[in-house]
């Protein structure tokens, strides 16, 4: 096994910050890049730059063996990703590591497909590579009903479900494949249970201790009917997380 350097691609992120202490308990010397960066010291070093803006990158990958590719956001994913493959492939990087979404092939949203593009620049890369679905993490979902439950009148829309999975078990996920042979898609990682995305409101308000009335909300054309047909789950075949939402909640948000 090599034991050069990680960089890790957004390890100032949610699922990043988690990754990062696992790669240093397991050893190994780690770069972060994001683009406004953070402290170096105990084995992490942090450097800057942007990865749709193409600038650090080349730098930032210089020298690592393995790359864990976890930067992203709303937009942009194909166009990051582009650019780390150039660079990784300049350096001669050992392993790509790439985080992407369930539903990437089937959700018809911008956020979907640039990740399937994303996953495509890297499975085509010539690189050793390995690609992980992951369903939305709980910090999202929380963001998601947080933000929804300040509407005087909650929207619930129908047949929408959400599967979420706690981070720290995709972080564990994530480093214990870094960490291992090249394996190319592996099996999708969600949550331990399927909720509505009222339900998942409901759970919120409760922990909360608050009220709010709900109104029932259709998602309309292709995108509506990917999410009624349950397309960004995954009913069978997955591996599943064991954190529950209800569990999160109560460590977030607090007892019922
Ligand atoms: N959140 C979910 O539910 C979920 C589910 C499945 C998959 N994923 C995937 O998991 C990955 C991490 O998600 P997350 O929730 O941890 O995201 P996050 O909290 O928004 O963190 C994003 C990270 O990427 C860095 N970053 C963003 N744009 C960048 C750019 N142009 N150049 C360099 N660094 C950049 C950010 O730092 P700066 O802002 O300082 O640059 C930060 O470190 C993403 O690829 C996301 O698509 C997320």
């Amino acid at each position: 096994m090599t034991t050069s350097t990680i960089l890790v691609t957004g390890g100032t992120g949610t699922l990043g910050k988690l990754v990062v202490p696992l790669l240093r308990e397991a050893g190994r010397e780690v770069r972060v890049l994001s683009r406004r960066g953070g402290e170096s010291g105990g084995g992490v070093t942090h450097v800057t730059g942007d990865l749709v803006k193409d600038e650090g990158v080349e730098a930032a990958v210089e020298g690592a063996g393995v790359v864990l590719h976890l930067a992203g956001g709303p937009k942009g994913d194909d166009v990051a990703t582009r650019n780390l493959v150039r660079a990784a492939r300049r350096a001669g990087v050992g392993h790509l590591v790439y985080i992407s979404v369930i539903g990437a092939d089937t959700v018809p949203l911008g956020y979907f497909r640039a990740k399937l593009e994303a996953e495509r620049l890297v499975a085509g890369s010539g690189l050793p590579w390995t690609t992980l679905r992951a369903a939305q993490f709980h910090d999202l979902a929380l963001t998601v009903v947080a933000k929804m439950t300040k509407l005087p009148l909650v929207p619930a829309p129908g047949g929408v479900r959400w599967q979420p999975v706690d981070a720290r078990e995709v972080a564990a996920r994530l480093v214990e494949l870094a960490l291992g042979e090249p394996a190319g898609a592996v099996a999708d990682l969600a949550g331990p249970e399927v909720f509505e995305l009222a339900e998942l409101s409901r759970g919120y308000l409760r922990a909360s201790g608050r009220r709010r009335p709900m109104v029932p909300v259709r998602v309309p054309g292709k995108v509506g009917r990917a999410y009624r047909a349950g397309e960004n789950l995954v009913l069978d075949g997955a591996v599943t997380g064991r954190r529950t939402w209800e569990d999160f909640l109560t460590e977030r948000v607090g007892g019922r």
